[in-house]
């Protein structure tokens, strides 16, 4: 089986969502679901950022210290002693380092070189891995960075004591055969394994992460709901469902999701479109006849999983779209004994109406029909 895993970031990239502010308690709340769920690694934040955010990591490492929470726990930081010294303070399993590595970033963001950029990941790595704490590096924009310079930098977090090193797609221009060329071209590196950091600027995130794990990195960043800077990252029901679809491997408990992305809902104020794939209101829910009489008689004929994985239920709406194999299946579950003719005329009905017919109006009409 791959070895896999999914870190989620909901806490870290999430939080960077415009408008979105979580509290102490929901980071707390967030983390233990995402803990109970299984996924392998949590960001839970930048502790240098605010005191709450600190408070939280806090509370999240006492709940990792008595085994309520299980996942590896990540403090996000810059390449800066004062950032590394404060997710060290908090016994964090895992201190993550950033720094932009374009030269776009080099010139405009820290006006610094190349030589001194390798100084700057030398130092910061070396000084959070001299905690004893794990040390991922991640390379922001990398995948506009000179990709000579890439290796380098790779090479350089992994000889001052990263063990993980973070591809990120910052501005999400990957595409499928961009990421997998890119990981053909550092995968030779020994002694290192990669992240896959995807936004999703033009929805490819999913894709782009789906192809990194095909391609070898072993974890996929991912947020409840997608959110994260701008539109976001990869969401983590959808590649959790695609990694289990497409490499057959569990990387988190999927009856678990839904629950999740309704919190994250609640607690992001950040409202899931109906049709979010795998959560949304309609992932599960059918319309037109066809699809519907085909769905009757093998759910597979349009669903590639079913909402059974996740705990969800199939559902089909009935309005001018409707055949007669699905509205003679919604009166049958409700118990409605309807004669042929009736059949015949609550579909002229519904063909004649602009509106979506629920269970009550059926029970209306057949209401009528009675009188
Ligand atoms: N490592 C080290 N320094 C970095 C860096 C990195 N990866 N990325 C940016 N910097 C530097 C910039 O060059 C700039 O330096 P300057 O102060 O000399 O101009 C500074 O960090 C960022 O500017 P600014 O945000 O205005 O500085 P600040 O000291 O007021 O605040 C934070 C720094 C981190 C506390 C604040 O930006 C914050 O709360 N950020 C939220 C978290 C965040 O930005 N995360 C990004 C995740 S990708
Ligand atoms: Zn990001």
């Amino acid at each position: 089986m791959i070895k896999i895993g999914i870190l989620d970031t909901t806490l870290r990239e999430g939080e960077q969502t415009p408008g979105v502010i979580f509290t102490e308690n929901q980071r707390v709340r967030i983390a233990k679901m995402l803990s109970d769920a299984g996924v392998s690694m949590i960001e839970a934040g930048h502790p240098l950022v605010s005191e709450d955010i600190y408070n939280g990591i806090k509370r999240i490492m006492e709940l990792k210290n008595t085994g309520e929470i299980t996942s590896e726990i990540i403090g996000h930081s810059r390449a800066v002693a004062s950032d590394i010294d404060s997710a060290a303070s908090l016994n964090v399993d895992r201190i993550a380092i950033f720094y932009g590595i374009s030269d776009l970033h080099l010139k405009y963001k820290t006006s610094k070189t190349r030589e001194e950029v390798l100084k700057i990941i030398e130092n910061s790595v070396s000084h959070a891995s001299s905690y004893g704490l794990k040390v991922r590096f991640t390379a922001e924009d990398a995948t506009r960075a000179d990709m000579g310079f890439l290796r380098t930098v790779i090479e350089t977090a992994r000889d001052s004591g990263a063990d993980r090193v973070s591809i990120a797609d910052t501005v999400g221009i990957l595409t499928p055969e961009k990421t997998k060329s890119l990981f053909n071209s550092i995968m030779d590196i020994k002694n290192i394994e990669y992240d896959i950091h995807a936004h999703n600027d033009l929805g490819m995130a999913v894709a782009n992460s789906l192809t990194a794990l095909e391609s070898g990195a072993t974890m996929v960043h991912s947020t409840v709901n997608g959110l994260g800077e701008r539109v976001g990252i990869t969401p983590t029901q959808v590649i959790a469902a695609a990694i289990k679809f497409h490499l057959n491997v569990d990387v988190m408990d999927l009856t678990k999701l839904a629950e999740l992305s309704n919190t994250v809902e609640k607690y992001s104020g950040i409202n899931n479109s109906v049709n979010m794939p795998i959560t949304g209101k309609y992932a599960f829910t059918h319309k037109a006849g066809v699809h519907v009489a085909g769905i009757i008689n093998n759910p597979e004929t349009y669903e590639f999983m079913s909402p059974s994985n996740f705990n969800l239920t199939r559902n089909y709406t009935i309005d001018k779209f409707t055949g007669k194999n699905a509205l003679k299946n919604k009166l049958q579950s409700m118990n409605i004994n309807a004669s042929e003719e009736d059949l015949i005329y609550i579909l002229d009905l519904v063909k004649k109406s602009p509106n979506n017919f629920t269970d009550n109006d059926i029970v209306e009409i057949m209401k009528n029909i009675e009188r």
